[in-house]
């Protein structure tokens, strides 16, 4: 019986397996009612005290051992199938919930205002059906003015003049008409043109605002700004040149470009192979703008900027068309986890 008890302890510790269903036939061979060493307790219970004594300590640590090693193969072999790892209550849990994340859009709005916020700029936020005053006449656009071509704006049907708001300048006058100076804010949120769906344009689409508005505020003001939040969010090599433009409520205006995010100013498709990239509109506030407001032009001055969120989540991620921002597919949005 000795032998037949070290030829079992050689097996047992010999034994290997890799999936679950092979440690339970290896348990039942051993263990099950009919099993070998099960068997030998059985023939153990018909010897005399002498024989007893000599293979009792031998028996047990067989036991033990076969005991252990299906422990210790249970824990590290795989499931064969959902049910055996249900019915084993000693596997860690398996996460079954999927936890949601951010839509990439909101990533960036939180990088902008996390990157704003530093220099002191609060958030508002203003409606997006907005009257004539405050979408256009108060920024320097009347009605017959020429600059209103450069909107496509969805009217809506009302005897007073309602539109979906085409750009958050409008929360700028909403603010400067509530609150006299110092102001320095951001103004995050959806705007509406009627433009064809393609890659690169959409009829609703995100903005956001910065005004800053104080005693002294100068163009140089603005640059430093503006660099700064460039350098932080594309990274500190990222170059900025800012070229003169035209925008009613801002004189002078400049649109700001930023070096090519994907070749890095040697020239690409992205790029249009000019290195450079828009990223923004920006300018001084016009005093006639804070006429308009009631606030006085001849006290203070102050800054103004406006991007798309879009544009700055398409440069950043290298996503080509602006369509899926809106068409919700998990394929797309689970590319954009943070932990
Ligand atoms: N509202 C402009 C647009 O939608 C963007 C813009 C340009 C905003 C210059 C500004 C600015 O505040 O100063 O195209």
């Amino acid at each position: 019986m000795i032998d037949r008890i070290n030829a079992l302890l050689q097996e047992v510790e010999a034994f290997k397996a890799d999936d679950f269903a092979s440690v339970e036939a290896a348990r039942i061979e051993w263990l099950g009612r009919k099993g070998v060493i099960t068997e030998l307790f059985d023939t153990f219970k018909t010897l005399g005290p002498n024989e007893k004594k000599q293979l009792g300590a031998a028996l047990n640590s067989l036991k033990n051992n076969a005991q252990n090693k299906i422990e210790q193969l249970k824990l590290s072999v795989k499931p064969v199938s959902k049910n055996t790892a249900l019915e084993d209550f000693s596997m860690p849990a398996v996460p079954f919930i999927k936890s949601g994340s951010r839509h990439p859009l909101s990533l960036v709005k939180h990088d902008i205002i996390g990157i704003f916020s530093q220099l002191g700029f609060t958030v508002s936020e203003g409606p997006e059906i907005e009257d004539d005053w405050h979408n256009f006449t108060a920024l320097n656009t009347p009605i017959d003015h020429p600059a209103r071509d450069m909107q496509d704006t969805f009217y809506i049907d009302h005897p007073q003049e309602y539109v979906l708001r085409t750009q958050t300048s409008s929360v700028q006058v909403r603010l400067m008409e509530q609150q006299q100076p110092p102001i320095r804010t951001l103004s995050p949120g959806r705007v509406y043109r009627n433009e064809a769906i393609s890659a690169r344009a959409h009829c609703q689409f995100h903005q956001i605002e910065g005004l800053y508005v104080d005693d002294k505020v100068s163009f140089a003001d603005l640059k430093q700004t503006l660099s700064h939040f460039i350098h932080q969010f594309f990274g500190s090599q990222t170059k900025i040149r800012m070229r003169p433009s035209y925008f009613p409520f801002t004189e002078p205006s400049a649109e700001v470009d930023v070096s090519c995010t994907l070749c890095s100013g040697k020239g690409c498709n992205v790029c249009k192979h000019s290195g450079w990239l828009e990223v923004m509109g920006c300018g001084m506030v016009d005093p006639q703008v804070f006429e308009n407001c009631g606030i006085d032009a001849k006290r203070y001055s102050g800054f103004a900027f406006g991007m798309g969120i879009e544009r700055l989540a398409m440069l950043k991620f290298g996503i080509k068309d602006l369509r899926l921002f809106f068409e919700n597919d998990l394929r797309f949005l689970n590319q954009f986890r943070r932990s």
